[in-house]
């Protein structure tokens, strides 16, 4: 695999340029310039060029990248060529607002599903979907063959469902709950935590350290 020595950091930033190519594209744009991009994500031109070349060579020199082609060439580094179904865990506030949610389509993923272990909950819907029995995720997600799942239940129930996730196949778990999961080698796990965030930044409203 071409991905195999290139650092998370500079796949991390793929799905911006990728997301800042679509907009040129809504805008009826055919190329553009490392130089563009970096002035619209603020990174520089220089780095821009270097992340891309890690995957081979995508620009000319003089008329610059068309963006078409360089989406397509992102999209098929990023494994997201193939929309993958998730499967959601968890249908409160913010299951509702993942199930939905309309900004998955065409971007790779579409949430296929939504599990919950509230009786009250179980039968109702959300967004589109019929929120089902967590007692199922097992037997369904393995049946799907689901390997990307969001979990939105809370802290204190999130390592055992991750588990189940696991074990029902998921191999990708994007995690809303404030807490660290423990998941063998193999499982990808990124954390979605907003306090994290605001934390990290209230640190620099102290006004001497501005
Ligand atoms: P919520 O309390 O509205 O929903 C959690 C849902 O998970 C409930 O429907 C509950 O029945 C279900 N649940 C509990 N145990 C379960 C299990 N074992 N299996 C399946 N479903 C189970 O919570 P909310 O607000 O949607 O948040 C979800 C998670 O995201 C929490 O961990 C929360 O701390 C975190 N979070 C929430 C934010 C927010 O703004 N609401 C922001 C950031 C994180």
């Amino acid at each position: 695999m071409e991905s195999k020595n290139i650092p998370d950091i500079v796949i991390g930033r793929l799905p911006i340029y990728l997301l800042a190519l679509q907009r040129m594209v809504m805008e009826g744009r055919l190329y553009t310039s490392s130089q563009e991009l970096g002035e619209r994500l603020g990174i520089s031109a220089a780095q821009i060029r270097k992340d891309l070349s890690q995957f081979g060579e995508f620009g000319k020199q003089g008329t610059g990248y068309n963006i078409s082609f360089l989406s397509d060439q992102l999209r098929r580094i990023l494994n997201i060529e193939q929309v993958w179904d998730i499967a959601v865990v968890g249908a409160g506030d913010i299951g509702h607002a993942l199930a939905g949610y309309q900004g998955f389509t065409n971007r790779g993923f579409r949430v296929a599903m939504i599990f919950d272990n509230d009786p009250e909950k179980i039968g109702k819907p959300a967004g589109n979907f019929i929120i089902q029995d967590v007692n199922q995720l097992t037997a369904l997600v393995k049946e799907a063959n689901i390997k990307v799942a969001m979990l939105a239940v809370p802290a204190a129930h999130a390592q055992a469902v991750a588990l189940q996730l696991v074990e029902a196949g998921v191999k990708t778990i994007l995690n809303y709950a404030p807490i660290t999961l423990n998941l063998p080698a193999g499982v990808r796990v990124s954390n979605i935590d907003p306090l994290i965030h605001l934390q990290r930044m209230a640190y620099y409203l102290d006004p001497e350290k501005e």
